[in-house]
């Protein structure tokens, strides 16, 4: 709900509350962020105005003003939320409020971009528009905000009313100015086979921090999620702010602590290698950041933003419906592969339930490694004789859906599509182009370019019956030959995955970069779950799906139980553990089935069971974590139902101790006036019992052991 009292405005969401106010000079300042407060005569805010030392016509100064969208080289001297040269060739700037504009339930409108959607929620925009009637630009900032949300979703759209071209050197999409209070900076950050680890660092007077990614994509290294917490905020306590960017590009997360300790909290495309020329009349439109907030510690924030994406960030009919459990010939075969070997997989995987084959990379062109191929979108008719139709549809006389991988924005030089076309790639006149994992990358901002990869993919999948596409992308991006080009990339990028997605509204489309390093809300709002890591150890999975849920539902967390000795880091651990620790995500198997023994075949075939009960759950419930493996020898989590009559636990003791002490687990989420039965045990326990004593989980006397627990609402007499 949005309220307009003179010259504030109040926005209200569930139980938060956002307000802003256009000071006498004209200034939009920002006044409010946090707990919900009732719609009052807000004489506080005035008085807040005077403490600001001095506050009037005469003598303000906005360095130490709050701000919503702040400028420089007028008064404020901090980080500048936008920089733009302008018509007079001059960089000054000073925004006023010129006007306003609410709207019922409609979308923010960003051209070329994903944002969330209003569906059947009551929400709000509020469109402000500033302007800089000396230099000749508006700039429009809105804001997005949900009745049953805590989330405000925030734009901007700079517009050119000169009549010469400007230029915007930087734009973020989200300003929080915030006042002193010790908070603490937590982000994640990683690599490939270690994506978004957590990492949390006090704020600091003086501290300029810049969570910042130019890789091409979203990135391994940064995610475009992060935190603001109130000192010591843990999972269920504390005041907890966060900014997701709904973007796949390179981004920037900038935080800068004031003299007087007051925080300025910014996020939106990187401004390093990003330029933007406007002629008279054009716009420019900002990705959109997404605020939440919690006064109920890290936890609140995750099933916020869960419910939020869940529910008005991803388009596909995949969402909200439960997924295929598949088998994946990766780490099974690699490049090596016939279809004989695959569909002995394939046989042997739905013998045990397997719903769903995926064949993964290697099936066109001459592609028996990473170095020929990429971008000839023809079957080799050496590996698959039957072609894909014919090779789908013996999967499918099998009983299994067929799946398959592609990677729409790379070549190899040695493919037949580049040599016709080798000026398509990404590259800089009069510079040999780099390559990585033996590839180029595919120019997505002209227009034919696109079209190929789109035709490519299309006529792929109009050719046969595919029900999952893997969208995968493999390398940085180098060789970018001028500034803004990566933005325009990735609209290019959207405009193709938009095209290829609403085509093909049936295909359930999983996104993957290397492992997770395009696991943003960008991309889930095409495809609903992505390859969290290439890392598929049980272990470092306890950490990367850990981290990964606080900022992206479990329903989005792609889990494969694979091979042991692993494939990434050579560590065994029993079949048991890496299937519980796949259960929360999108469950699945990535190893050649056929060599698993017959004991091996009927605990798949268990855990399978296990996991179509579960997976209802998995993509609707209230996602709890309950012990952090970043700090300690346990990790576990747990999903609670919506209505709180079920909810699964997974416990795990990383290493085995001996003679250590007796581990309890406090549940959270549950009815403490309800009773539950462990499925699994048939052990009967109170929900206060669950949560106020906890649980003890059983932990075998070995390396990596883990416990589930399967918790149903029990009607009869307890004990
Ligand atoms: C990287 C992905 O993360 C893997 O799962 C696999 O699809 C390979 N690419 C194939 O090249």
């Amino acid at each position: 709900m949005i309220i307009k009292n003179k010259n504030i405005f109040h926005l209200q969401g569930k139980h938060v509350s956002y307000i802003m106010a256009v000071n006498e000079c004209g200034d939009l300042l920002h006044y409010y962020y946090g707990k919900k407060l009732r719609d009052r005569s807000y004489e506080w805010v005035k008085q807040k105005w005077s403490v600001w030392n001095g506050y009037g016509p005469d003598k303000w100064t906005l360095d130490i003003c709050p701000q919503e969208y702040p400028a420089y080289g007028y008064t404020d001297l901090r980080t500048p939320a936008y920089s733009i040269v302008n018509k007079n060739g001059g960089t000054v700037s000073r925004l006023t409020y010129k006007s306003h504009r609410i709207t019922e339930n409609s979308a923010q409108e960003i051209d070329g971009m994903p944002c969330l959607f209003v569906g059947d929620k009551h929400a709000q925009t509020l469109d402000i528009t500033l302007e800089d009637q000396n230099a000749g630009f508006e700039v429009i900032v809105s804001y997005t905000v949900f009745d049953e949300y805590d989330v405000i979703a925030r734009s901007v759209k700079i517009v050119n009313t000169s009549d010469k071209e400007i230029t915007i050197d930087s734009v973020y999409s989200t300003v929080l100015d915030m006042p002193k209070d010790n908070y603490e900076l937590i982000y994640f950050s990683g690599g490939w086979a270690k994506e978004r680890g957590m990492y949390r660092s006090a704020v600091k007077q003086g501290v300029k921090i810049d969570i910042s990614n130019a890789r091409g994509g979203s990135g391994h290294n940064i995610n475009p999620f992060v935190m603001l917490a109130s000192e010591g905020a843990d999972e269920t306590s504390g005041e907890v702010y966060s900014m997701t960017l709904v973007y796949s590009g390179n981004h920037s997360t900038m935080l800068e602590c004031d003299q007087f300790g007051n925080v300025r909290l910014m996020q939106g495309i990187n401004p390093f290698g990003f330029e933007w020329t406007l002629k008279k009349g054009e716009c420019f439109y900002a990705p959109q950041s997404i605020m939440c907030y919690s006064d109920k510690g890290i936890g609140g924030i995750s099933r916020e933003l869960h419910d939020v994406m869940r529910q008005n960030l991803c388009r596909s009919k995949w969402t909200n419906t439960e997924r295929p459990i598949l088998i994946n010939n990766w780490e099974a075969t690699y490049f090596d592969f016939d279809e004989e070997k695959l569909l002995s997989i394939a046989e042997e995987a739905k013998n045990q339930g397997v719903e769903l084959f995926v064949l993964d990379d290697g099936w066109f062109g001459d592609r028996n490694d990473e170095e020929t191929s990429m971008g000839d979108w023809n079957v080799n008719l050496k590996k698959i004789p039957s072609g894909i139709d014919g090779f789908a549809k013996k999967i499918n006389n099998i009983g299994l859906k067929f799946g398959l991988w592609f990677e729409p924005e790379s070549v190899n030089p040695d493919s037949d599509i580049y040599r016709k076309h080798p000026d398509w790639i990404v590259h800089s006149p009069g510079i040999e182009p780099t390559q990585s994992r033996f590839e180029y990358l595919l120019d997505l901002t002209r227009d034919e370019v696109c079209e190929y990869a789109v035709n490519a993919v299309c006529n792929i999948l109009s050719s046969a019956n595919i029900e999952y596409v893997k969208w995968d992308m493999n390398r940085p991006m180098t060789d970018i030959p001028y500034k803004g080009f990566n933005h325009k990339f990735t609209l290019g990028f959207y405009k193709v995955m938009d095209f290829i997605t609403s085509s093909f509204p049936d295909i359930l489309f999983e996104g993957c970069s290397g492992g997770g390093g395009r696991f943003d809300a960008g991309v889930l709002a095409y495809m609903p779950q992505i390859w969290t890591s290439d890392n598929s150890d049980a272990v470092k999975r306890m950490e990367i799906q850990y981290s990964t849920s606080i900022g992206y539902p479990v329903s989005s967390i792609s889990a494969h139980v694979t091979a042991v000795p692993n494939h990434q880091n050579g560590r065994m651990t029993s079949l048991k553990t890496r299937a519980d620790v796949a259960y929360c995500g999108i469950f699945g198997y990535e190893l050649d089935i056929t060599k698993m023994s017959k004991s091996e075949l009927e605990e798949v075939k268990k855990q399978i069971e296990i996991d179509k009960k579960l997976r209802p759950l998995m993509l609707n419930g209230d996602f709890y974590r309950l012990e952090n493996p970043y700090k300690s020898n346990y990790c576990a989590w747990s999903m609670v139902s919506k209505d709180k009559s079920e909810a699964f636990v997974m416990c795990a003791k990383i290493l085995s101790e001996a003679n250590c002490e007796e581990k309890r687990v406090k549940l959270q989420g549950l009815d403490p006036n309800m009773d539950y039965i462990d499925e699994y045990t048939s052990n009967v326990y109170g929900g206060d019992e669950l949560l106020y004593n906890g649980i003890k989980p059983e932990f075998g006397l070995y390396d990596f052991s883990t416990h589930i627990i399967y918790l149903k609402k029990y009607n009869g007499e307890i004990r």
